[in-house]
């Protein structure tokens, strides 16, 4: 059993240790915010905070986060700064596809 902390609550999984970040979240956890782009790190578009520092989480076997602190897009749609990116994004009519929100907030 593997446990982290995924946005802010304690949880654990049977998940093989081997099975990426990414699929475990979305298909375990139901997090879909996370996306599937390139599935090898180039694009980004599976990014999420582990430990506070930004990862492509195609890329990281579940058996490596024992005990990590994971935040995904779904955890920082709280955030005041995400709902001013929201609200930009609206105002000007942009397309949100979950690329590059978590980079832009973790810069501001
Ligand atoms: Fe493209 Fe992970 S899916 S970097």
């Amino acid at each position: 059993m593997i446990k982290f902390n995924l946005n802010g609550r304690k949880i654990e999984t049977d998940a093989p240790p081997t099975a990426r970040l990414l699929d475990v979240i979305r298909d375990d956890f139901n997090l879909i915010g996370t996306k599937e782009g390139c599935g090898e790190g180039e694009c980004g578009a599976c990014s999420v905070f582990v430990n506070n520092l930004l990862q492509n989480s195609c890329l990281i076997p579940i058996g490596s986060i024992e005990g990590a602190e994971v935040v995904t897009i779904e955890g920082i749609m709280e955030s005041d700064q995400f709902k001013i990116l929201d609200e930009s994004y609206s105002e000007a009519g942009g397309v949100q596809c979950g690329y590059c929100i978590p980079g832009m907030v973790m810069a501001s």
